[in-house]
């Protein structure tokens, strides 16, 4: 691990700043025992160093860090500048070769771009204006999600990032990939034979991919308007759990070798057919005794928005492995439960010798990978009923996760830390985000909105999605106890 770095952040005082980056930026910097660091935040608005500095003591108390405990981090170089003006991105480049000399640091630097899509291209001009991206030490690139808004801002983004930086040098960030939990997907896949043989058309009936929420868009329309669970959500979050489901196993564990497989899962999806795609957006009701604005009602958002709080997608990955299997992916805001799970329908027993008949073809072995909130792994089995009877119950074998989990980074802490690392394995490839883009570009402009009731599981349409399977969405109210088929 190195033992200083340069942090220049693009966008330090945004939401997802404070909210999520500058705590984790402290976790990391502290756990890894990082000697000697700078953080330099650029935005657009005039500010001075003090109030950069109180803006990120009061991001860390607001994340319960002790600031005691995180002294020494706030006592590190806390420095900002405005960029927009003429000769700002030379100023910066001033300030940050001055700060650098003027503390002994080495010039490793960070450069984290926690921008719009729209910003993106200005930004990267900016720092080759500034100089930023030659240094004696390592320079970096982070970016944040989105990473365009389409096909077309994407590659422009990626031509635009290339003619300054090697693709070796950028990371495209997905928070998901940074949760314990689905790092682990790679662990259970791999180091599981059991698994892994198992693991296919041969065996496996459907594969079911939700992330729920129970929040709806409140506090942050300004940007949601713009982006909509497609963007937001399906493209990125959703997408990286499928493929690492659905990838083949790597040559070996290294960052290119992993990232080809996933490549190779998006360039074998079949083109998505518009019948089955359900897009929708809450309307106002009440849930849980507590009544909530319609999303259009909420504030900042548009009154002809057409953007999606829900998108449900039936999705088939044409290859040897997976020809035939249905991959259901769900997400959406204002829902009946949070929950982040796959689920994993093997093919029911071909024959039944030990129920009633026509009860048989009801029981099949079920995998639940359950992400959050609670970390635990279910595989349903049947087992008789004790007692003087040959009826068939079904149990989970249950591993929970988070109870060894308490002392996990979180997910930005683990991808700050790998960036240092200079690891890219976890960050998203330029080919990768461009074969995502493409495949959900033809249901990105959906406006067939169906409305659902606020604490709910979605559109009633939904359901057709998945009418000619033998299967049904699983409740998001508890899939560990679901033995639906
Ligand atoms: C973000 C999205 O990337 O992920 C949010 O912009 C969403 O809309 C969030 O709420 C979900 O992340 P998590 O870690 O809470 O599941």
């Amino acid at each position: 691990m190195t033992s200083d770095v340069t942090f220049v952040i693009f966008g330090a005082t945004g939401s997802l700043a404070r909210t999520k980056l500058l705590p984790s930026l402290a976790r990391a910097v502290i756990g890894n025992g990082i000697s000697n660091h700078a953080i330099i935040g650029v935005g657009t608005t005039n500010r001075s160093n003090e109030e950069f500095r109180d803006i990120v003591r009061a991001s860390l108390d607001d994340a319960g860090i002790d600031l005691e405990c995180a002294a020494r981090f706030l006592d590190g170089t806390i420095a900002y500048q405005a960029v927009g003006g003429p000769g700002s991105y030379v100023s910066l480049g001033d300030l940050v070769h001055t700060i650098e000399s003027e503390t002994g640091l080495s010039g490793n630097r960070v450069l984290y771009l926690a921008v719009p899509p729209s910003k993106l291209d200005t930004t990267v001009d900016g720092i080759a204006e500034s100089g930023l991206d030659t240094s004696p030490g390592w320079t970096r690139l982070v970016v944040e999600k989105p990473f365009g808004i389409d096909l077309a801002t994407a590659t422009e983004s990626n031509r635009t990032i290339h003619r300054v930086f090697s693709e070796d040098d950028v990371y495209r960030i997905d928070h998901y990939l940074g949760k314990e939990t689905v790092r682990n997907l790679l662990v259970f896949r791999f180091a599981n034979a059991l698994f892994e043989h198992t693991w296919g058309r041969g065996q496996i009936e459907s594969v079911e991919i939700t992330v729920a929420e129970t929040d709806g868009a409140r506090g942050r329309a300004a940007y949601y308007d713009e982006s909509g669970a497609v963007r937001d959500m399906l493209q990125n979050h959703l997408t990286q759990l499928l493929t690492l489901v659905a990838m083949e196993p790597p040559v070996a564990m290294t960052a290119d070798a992993i990232r080809t497989e996933k490549v190779k899962v998006l360039q074998s999806a079949r083109p998505i057919d518009p019948d089955d795609v359900v897009i929708g957006r809450y309307g106002g009701g009440t849930f849980n005794g507590t009544s909530f604005d319609s999303y259009l009602d909420e504030p900042g958002v548009n009154d002809a928005s057409i953007t999606p709080t829900f998108v449900a997608v039936r999705m088939f990955i044409d290859n040897w492995r997976w020809q035939g299997v249905p991959f259901y992916l769900r997400t959406g805001k204002m829902m009946s439960a949070r929950t982040t799970h796959i689920i994993v329908r093997y093919a029911r027993p071909p024959v039944c010798l030990v129920h009633a008949p026509d009860a048989c073809p009801g029981h099949q072995n079920i995998l639940i990978l359950r992400l959050q909130p609670d970390e635990r792994f279910d595989l349903l089995i049947d087992v008789k009923e004790p007692g003087d009877t040959l009826e068939i119950i079904q149990i989970p074998l249950t591993v929970r996760y988070d109870d060894i989990l308490a002392d996990a980074p979180d997910a930005y802490q683990t991808l700050l830390t790998d960036v240092m690392e200079g690891d890219q394995t976890l960050f998203v490839r330029s080919d990768e985000v461009e074969a995502s883009w493409s495949l959900y570009e033809p249901i990105l402009d959906r406006t067939d909105l169906a409305t659902y009731a606020p604490g709910t599981d979605g559109p009633d349409s939904t359901a057709e999605l998945v009418s000619t399977f033998p299967m049904a969405w699983t409740p998001l109210s508890g899939p560990e106890s679901d033995s639906s088929g």
